[in-house]
């Protein structure tokens, strides 16, 4: 279970470290780790790669990005020449043999040099396709033969399809134990997703309204207004549903929706949003086009800036059908949620950079205000905003001030920066600081990520078998195509986001 402890001695080996991953995320996430003074003395970072770079060219490329995207800005010079002088570079094919040997000589001699047995943290910055060379490697060297202090570090996407997830599942089993896998969803690593669990479970408060006697329909939204970037390659296998669905929004659906956890465990954690995923009403392969819509944006207005459309982007098929977007409604068929809908929708070059989970409640059993005195009849709702602005907000409501008696909706809102008045900590901090302490609780388990495939398989094989033909179906800069507005406005209800902004600004009550 997490502290704030420093780590303990530690060694991270980096394969793929000439890449976007190590420079963009996780070398500014250790530098403030390590200003944060939660790295021990005996800490240090190898970074493998192809590429010919010596030790100097290396820090001083990492340098740059971390000054560019740092949350804290520009490194104070001091700070990062004693960071930086831990960082070593190393030039090899992770094919050649020769590089694990020549890695089990480094970390055992510097093991003597410490006297002590350091932490190995194998961090796989890489294409899908170097997981298994890799891991072959680092099986064959013995270097992960100590299982309390070796640990492997896998991003997304893990594997394809249920298929193709379950196929390195079991390969990644023959060589490591469960506890030393740790499979990478940044998003449960960020504050407010973590909070998610605080504001449910350490309440008496909303508890006891968390289930379908009082909550109408649950929304979740991830929308983006950024494009593909320079991404082309790996989204164009991969779309809205693999790359945001399967991972990042059903682990935000199963911390809404799961059972409170006995203790703050991190097996316990994951057995409950297992339940939840168990009991995701499966959607026939044939009925897919009654629970899911799929989207792909055309050009359009992003921020008063002309963008191009999904097709003209580099390294994207002319005629290319990969979604964009996604929109999905699922069930919990259980006690708590049965026939309580929870709409889900994600998408690239939409209206605005924001993550709102949204729960929405029945409306008063019975109206005792005429309806004259309500100006905007409207159920309550909780905003759990995950990004930017990063709060929670609260609908209610309240007199309007006057002689006579006239009701308006109201919002409450706890904001993060000015109830705690401390920068958020990077996703990615949070994440490799608990790899540090060898604590899971924040990452996949092997069969939480298959059944999140199983899940989604029978959509994406729907979509693969009947090709869409109206894409591309959105503006960029729009909220998706208006099939997503459709699959939610068939069950009497709207997404609520893209009014809401304009809602609180009106209304709003600070706390
Ligand atoms: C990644 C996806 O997992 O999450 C990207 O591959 C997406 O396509 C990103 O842009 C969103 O993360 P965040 O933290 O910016 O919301």
């Amino acid at each position: 279970m997490k502290s704030y402890k420093q780590s303990e001695p530690c060694i991270v080996v980096i394969f793929g470290a000439a890449g976007d991953l190590t420079s963009r995320k996780l070398i500014p996430a250790m530098f403030n780790l390590f200003l944060d003074k939660l790295l021990g003395d005996k800490f240090s970072i190898i970074g493998i790669d192809r590429v010919e770079m010596n030790d100097d060219a290396f820090r001083s490329h990492l340098r740059k990005k971390n000054d560019e995207l740092s949350r804290r800005g520009k490194a104070d010079t001091d700070s990062w020449n004693d960071f930086a002088s831990r960082v070593s570079f190393v030039t090899g094919d992770v094919k050649n043999p020769e590089i694990f040997k020549n890695l089990v000589s480094f970390l055992n001699d510097n093991d003597k040099k410490w006297g002590t047995v350091s932490d190995k943290i194998f961090y796989l910055a890489v294409p899908p396709s170097m997981i298994k060379p890799i891991t072959t490697g680092i099986g064959e060297a013995h270097l992960v033969d100590d299982r309390e202090h070796n640990r492997i570090v896998v991003e997304k996407p893990f594997g394809h399809d249920l298929d193709s997830a379950k196929e390195l599942n079991n390969f990644l089993k023959n060589i490591f134990s469960e506890p030393q896998i740790y499979r990478i969803d940044h998003y449960l690593g960020k504050e407010t997703v973590q909070n998610i669990l605080a504001f449910r479970f350490a309440n008496s408060l909303f508890e006891p309204i968390w289930n379908r006697r009082y909550i109408d329909h649950v929304q979740i939204t991830v929308a983006e207004d950024i494009g593909i970037e320079h991404r082309g390659g790996y989204y164009e296998n991969a779309g809205a549903l693999r790359d945001m669905v399967q991972n990042h929004l059903l682990q935000l659906l199963c911390l809404i929706a799961m059972e409170a956890p006995v203790s703050y465990k991190a097996d316990e954690i994951r057995n409950k949003k297992v339940d939840v995923l168990r009991a995701i009403r499966p959607i026939p392969a044939d009925q897919a086009y009654l629970y899911a819509v799929r989207g792909q944006y055309n050009t359009g207005w992003i921020k008063g800036e002309r963008v191009r459309a999904y097709r003209q982007e580099d390294d994207v098929r002319r005629d290319s059908n990969t979604e964009t977007f996604a929109a999905v409604k699922f069930f919990v068929d259980n006690w708590r949620w049965q026939d309580v809908p929870f709409y889900i929708r994600t998408g690239k070059r939409l209206h605005a950079r924001v993550s709102d989970v949204i729960i929405n409640f029945k409306p008063v059993p019975h109206q005792s205000f005429p309806s004259a005195m309500m100006m905007q009849p409207e159920p309550n709702r909780i905003v759990i905003r995950i990004q930017p602005d990063e709060s929670i907000l609260m609908r209610f409501h309240a007199k309007h001030p006057g002689e006579t008696m006239r009701l308006n909706p109201v919002y409450m809102k706890f904001s993060y920066e000015e109830a705690f008045k401390v920068a958020t900590p990077e996703a990615y901090e949070t994440l490799l600081h608990d790899i540090m302490l060898a604590d899971f609780t924040q990452f996949m388990r092997g069969d939480q990520l298959e059944i999140a495939w199983e899940i989604i398989t029978p959509i994406l094989d729907f979509w693969q078998s009947v090709p869409p033909t109206d894409f591309p179906n959105y503006d960029a800069g729009s909220w998706g195509p208006d099939s997503s507005e459709i699959l939610i406005a068939q069950d009497g209800r709207a997404w609520a986001l893209s009014s809401s902004h304009q809602e609180e600004n009106k209304f709003m009550v600070e706390w």
